[in-house]
């Protein structure tokens, strides 16, 4: 009696597992603008494109937008919102996006074109996930994904959360796999989607490798190399930069995975995933011998960051303007 008590205790809870992850599943959709904004994919494809052949960075630097904002309380925009924010002070100040996040013109050049072919219909989170699917395959990514849609946008932005939440480039190993196990990731989409620093830059200041060091794990004339580069480049552009790729700086490849094999990772949390024993360094040497398994890889970690907690269905809204909220609150009104 107790026995099949239990047991019909556990079928119940199973049922109920299985039907919030159904539910769950399809929070969000491929075909969520089929109707009502059949446009979003050439306005995307079209003003991405433009703006990488203008600018090749530009594809890295919108990949990252959507990154830092499923983050920080999911992907709801709200890495987008300018200063003032209702009850605080938002996350373009925050340590990792201060003058280090960039394309948000490009983001309010896409949504502006958006509003017009149908007003007040594709989220700005949404318009984040699909930019970013869109950069990577202008640069190189053969292999595409599905863009999963319906997310909304927040009311609100948090500085502290932004600065609890995006990992810095000096974290070891754990460090990086328990940020990542927080977002509901796991090693091997830590790994993938780290892949994307096989493009865009990095400002000389968050380079850690120092000719000091004594992590045997880079190789030394590599980081020679960079040093030199950084003071080269100090004086002549404001910040100084460096390619996150020594090898294919611009282009999607799996050329990041072959530069950490030979110890030429930029970042202390780049060479890491490689240096740090573990099933990591079978999943870094899958990613640089096979191209195909990488783009794969990264179009399922892609579509499971783009799942961290979305505002769906009545929950915050669609803004018109991704830099604020539809109707400032009162006590904002005063600013504008
Ligand atoms: C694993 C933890 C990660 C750390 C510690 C990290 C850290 C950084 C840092 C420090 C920079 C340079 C920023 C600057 O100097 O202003 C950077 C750039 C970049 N990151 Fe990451 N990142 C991580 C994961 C990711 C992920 C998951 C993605 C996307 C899927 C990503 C995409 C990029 C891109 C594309 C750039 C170049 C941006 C540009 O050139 O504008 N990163 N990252
Ligand atoms: C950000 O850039 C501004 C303007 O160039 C500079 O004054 C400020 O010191 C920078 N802050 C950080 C944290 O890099
Ligand atoms: C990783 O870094 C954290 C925080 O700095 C530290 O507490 C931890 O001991 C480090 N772990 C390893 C394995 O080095
Ligand atoms: C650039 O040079 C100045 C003056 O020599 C120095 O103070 C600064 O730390 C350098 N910056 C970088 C990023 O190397
Ligand atoms: C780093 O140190 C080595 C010797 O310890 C030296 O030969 C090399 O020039 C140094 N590199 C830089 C960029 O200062």
């Amino acid at each position: 009696m107790a026995i099949s008590r239990a047991r019909a205790r556990v079928v119940v809870a199973l049922i109920l597992v299985k039907f919030v992850i159904l539910v769950n599943a399809q929070v969000l959709t491929t075909e969520f603008y089929d109707e009502s904004c059949p446009e979003i994919y050439s306005i995307v494809k079209e003003e991405v494109q433009k703006a990488v052949e203008a600018e090749k960075r530009m594809a890295a630097s919108l990949i990252r937008l959507h990154f830092h904002d499923c983050f920080v309380n999911g992907c709801d925009g709200s890495l987008l919102l300018d200063d003032p924010i209702l009850g605080g002070t938002g996350e373009k100040l925050s340590r990792s996006n201060l003058n280090s996040t960039r394309g948000f013109e490009v983001i309010d050049t896409i949504k502006t074109r958006l509003e017009s072919a149908c007003p007040n219909t594709v989220s700005c989170a949404d318009l984040l996930a699909i930019a970013a699917r869109d950069s990577a395959v202008q640069v190189g990514l053969t292999d595409t994904y599905p863009v999963y849609f319906g997310r909304r946008d927040s009311l609100t932005a948090s500085i502290d959360e932004a600065n609890l939440r995006l990992p810095t480039p000096n974290s070891n190993y754990s460090v990086l796999k328990a940020n990542f196990e927080f977002q509901g990731l796991d090693e091997t989409d830590l790994i993938a989607l780290s892949g994307a620093h096989t493009i865009g830059r990095v400002r000389c200041i968050v380079i850690t490798v120092s000719n000091s060091s004594t992590d045997p794990n880079i190789n030394a004339a590599f980081r020679d190399t960079l040093i030199k580069a950084c003071d080269t480049a100090n004086g002549t552009i404001d910040p100084p930069l460096q390619n996150l790729d020594v090898k294919t700086p611009d282009k999607f490849d799996n050329n990041y995975f072959k530069n950490l094999r030979r110890g030429e990772g930029v970042l202390t949390s780049d060479q890491t995933l490689q240096s740090t024993p573990g099933p990591n360094v079978g999943i870094v040497k899958d990613f640089a011998k096979n191209k195909e398994n990488f783009f794969t890889q990264y179009g399922l970690s892609s579509i499971k960051m783009g799942y961290i907690r979305p505002l769906t269905g009545d929950q915050g809204e669609i803004r018109k303007n991704c830099r604020a909220v539809n109707s400032a609150p009162s006590s904002l009104v005063a600013y504008q």
